[in-house]
């Protein structure tokens, strides 16, 4: 029986990652849940699974949940986060809360040795000097990252010439970033069901671009090791280029069980198909260049990539600041990328060397941001 702990159980990575443990009370058993604020999903996620321990980041709720729960174990703030990814009786931790919320618990998860599957992309991008020592116990989520993780264990790393993630181009591969563009049409992704933040980068590729410097620090890539091409159906994950120019491809089709399945059950698999309605055969699948002047955060994370230091807390922090004026309605979509990429030229930062600087600048560079686009966008 394996020990989970499931930190952003109420989000969709986190009820997805229950869906699989659901169909397995023989295999898992949940020994913690981690949330924001979410108290009415998080009330049946505990009916259901049992955990010994239960965190909410919302110290207000947490008081509400022990009135609703009085036997159980209620934590809160960062340090009830902690506490779950450090629970003495957890085999894998699971990291699905977004954000950098995710940073601490997981370093602190692997310093003590523990696996964790690992989808929360924002820790891995800023705080990815930190977690290289230990990305041995790193199971990636991210389904590209999965894909890649699943083809790189199989092969030599002298044979393999270069490695692709796939990009789906989101909905507006086939449209210009012009101001009709709706709020609606940005978070409706083509083919993922994902939270609103992830919608909104898949959509300006910012995701992208994350992904590409996720990979570089999960796998230890340099930038020209990296490609990223189009493949608008999301069944093709990854590809491997091998140094005689041939290529292996990892397929599934875009449900997010499968990636998290593979990380709970590793280094087993599942025993059988997470999904019972599979579309075999997938065809037809394309595979496309992309478009980097219409998305020029994709040449972006190859410069986080090449400089480091401070650059992918610039470029994370400054894309969550307009995203969330995005989300709040202030910031136009077709200005977004614009002033995230204004943000990432103009602020220079010295390289943190801890944890709690990397949290401290991604808090300062937001701060920032969020002045300069309130004092344009929210008059
Ligand atoms: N969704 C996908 O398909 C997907 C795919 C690949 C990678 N990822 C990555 O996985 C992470 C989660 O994405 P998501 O789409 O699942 O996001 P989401 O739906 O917004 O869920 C976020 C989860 O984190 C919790 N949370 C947020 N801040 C917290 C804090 N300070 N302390 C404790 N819990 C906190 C939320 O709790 P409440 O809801 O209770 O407030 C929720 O459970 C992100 O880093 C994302 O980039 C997601």
């Amino acid at each position: 029986m394996i020990s989970i702990s499931l930190l952003g159980s109420t989000g969709s990575i986190g009820v997805s990652t229950l869906d699989v443990l659901r169909r397995y009370p023989d295999r898992f058993r949940v020994v913690f849940l981690g949330a924001g604020k979410n108290l009415r999903i998080l009330s049946a996620q505990i009916r259901e699974f049992h955990p010994r321990a239960v965190s909410l980041s919302d110290a207000a709720s947490a008081v509400k949940l022990k009135a609703l729960f009085p036997e159980l174990e209620v934590w809160s703030g960062e340090e009830g986060l902690l506490k779950g990814a450090l629970m003495e009786e957890a085999d894998k931790v699971v990291v699905g809360v977004s954000g950098m919320s995710g940073l601490m618990p997981t370093l602190a998860a692997l310093q003590a040795g523990k696996p964790v599957a690992l989808a929360n992309k924002e820790a891995v991008v800023e705080g990815g000097a930190l977690l290289k020592p230990y990305m041995d116990l790193v199971i990636p989520v991210d389904s590209e990252h999965s894909s890649l993780f699943q083809l790189l264990r199989k092969h030599d790393p002298a044979e393999i010439k270069r490695v692709y993630i796939t990009a789906s181009g989101g909905p507006f591969l086939h449209r210009s970033l012009s101001e009709e563009i709706t709020r609606e049409e940005v978070l409706h992704h083509p083919t993922w069901s994902m939270g609103p933040k992830i919608t909104v980068d898949s959509a300006t590729m910012a995701n992208k671009a994350l992904e590409i410097i996720e990979a570089a620090n999960l796998f230890g890539l340099q930038a020209s090791q990296i490609g990223v091409v189009v493949q608008p159906q999301s069944v093709i994950h990854s590809l491997v280029e091998f140094c005689d120019g041939t290529f292996h491809a990892q397929m599934s089709v875009p449900d997010m069980r499968f990636p998290i399945g593979y990380a709970l059950f590793f280094p087993e698999r599942a025993p059988k198909s997470l999904r019972e309605d599979l579309p075999f055969p997938f065809g037809p699948l394309e595979l496309l260049p992309p478009n980097t002047e219409k998305f020029p955060f994709l040449p972006l994370a190859y410069d986080v990539i090449s400089r480091g230091g401070a650059r992918p807390i610039v470029f994370n922090a400054a894309n969550e600041a307009a995203v969330e004026l995005f989300l709040q309605g202030h910031l136009p979509f077709h200005r977004l990328i614009g002033q995230v990429k204004e943000a990432y030229d103009t602020l220079d930062y010295p390289a943190p060397s801890s944890a709690k600087e990397v949290l401290s600048l991604h808090r300062e560079v937001k701060k920032r941001v969020e002045g300069i686009l309130h004092e344009r966008w929210c008059k």
